[in-house]
């Protein structure tokens, strides 16, 4: 049987080895200025979206589940650290679009509301769908612009939100063990992630349309990677495998 204090450690190793990396600095690049505002506008609403999660972290350091223990917690609050990040580096891209910063979305809100309302088994399922719609998104977003440092940036951030799938469904793994535990996660993790989905693209409809992203391609890609992680949860065997 897997040792989960061994993954912990190895998880929170990970997330130390990656806290070093220094947030990216670039100038305005005219390449940019044919891109249309509502890239930045839909950045901002994803910059607004990876600043919170302080709270997840001392439910993790409190938490009486099973299979858990101070590594855990510790990983949580570097990959809170890391998800911020992620916020610095999309305000950056942001401010490099000429866009602004905003600190109010309706999209953010049902987020946040989300997380708070419930228990760290929830919490951490929100957490996941965030993850899904983060991998899908930005690799769209990213295959649309020209060659560019927003471009490798967000190139980045797919990868780390790979890591943090990873990260999350080895959580949800350990909490079930047993086939009706499965059985309700498997029905609350297409529910969210359809509502994830559904939100996403009403919000973000715009930066879509502008950017000629394909509604089915994406509602596709949410969709491949919402089975890879319901199977990484329920199959212990699962791996984690990137669709190009
Ligand atoms: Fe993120
Ligand atoms: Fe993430």
């Amino acid at each position: 049987m897997e040792d989960r204090h061994t993954c912990w450690r190895e998880w929170k190793e990970f997330f130390a080895s990656r806290s070093k990396r220094p947030l990216p600095s670039a100038e305005p690049l005219r390449k940019y200025r044919n891109l249309p505002p509502s890239l930045a506008e839909s950045l901002a609403i994803f910059q607004l979206g990876e600043s919170g999660g302080g709270t997840v972290i001392e439910q993790a350091r409190f938490s009486k589940l099973p299979q858990l223990d101070d590594d855990y917690a510790d990983a949580m609050a570097l990959f809170v650290r890391e998800e911020h990040r992620h916020a610095d580096i999309l305000a950056l891209c942001v401010s490099q679009l000429g866009g602004q910063l905003i600190t109010q979305n309706w999209t953010a809100k049902l987020f946040v509301m989300a997380r708070r309302l419930i228990g760290l088994r929830l919490k951490v399922l929100v957490l996941l769908a965030a993850e899904v719609v983060g991998i899908c998104y930005y690799y769209l977003i990213a295959r649309q612009l020209p060659v560019s440092p927003i471009r490798d940036w967000l190139e980045e951030l797919v990868s780390d939100e790979q890591s943090h799938l990873d990260f999350h469904c080895d959580f949800l793994r350990t909490q079930t063990d047993r086939p009706w535990k499965r059985a309700v996660f498997v029905s609350a993790w297409r529910i969210t992630m359809l509502l994830a989905a559904i939100v996403v693209m009403i919000d973000h409809r715009k930066a879509m349309r502008d950017l000629r992203i394909d509604r089915r391609t994406i509602w596709q890609r949410w969709m491949t990677y919402s089975r890879l992680a319901e199977r990484l949860v329920t199959r212990p065997r699962a791996k984690l495998v990137r669709v190009g």
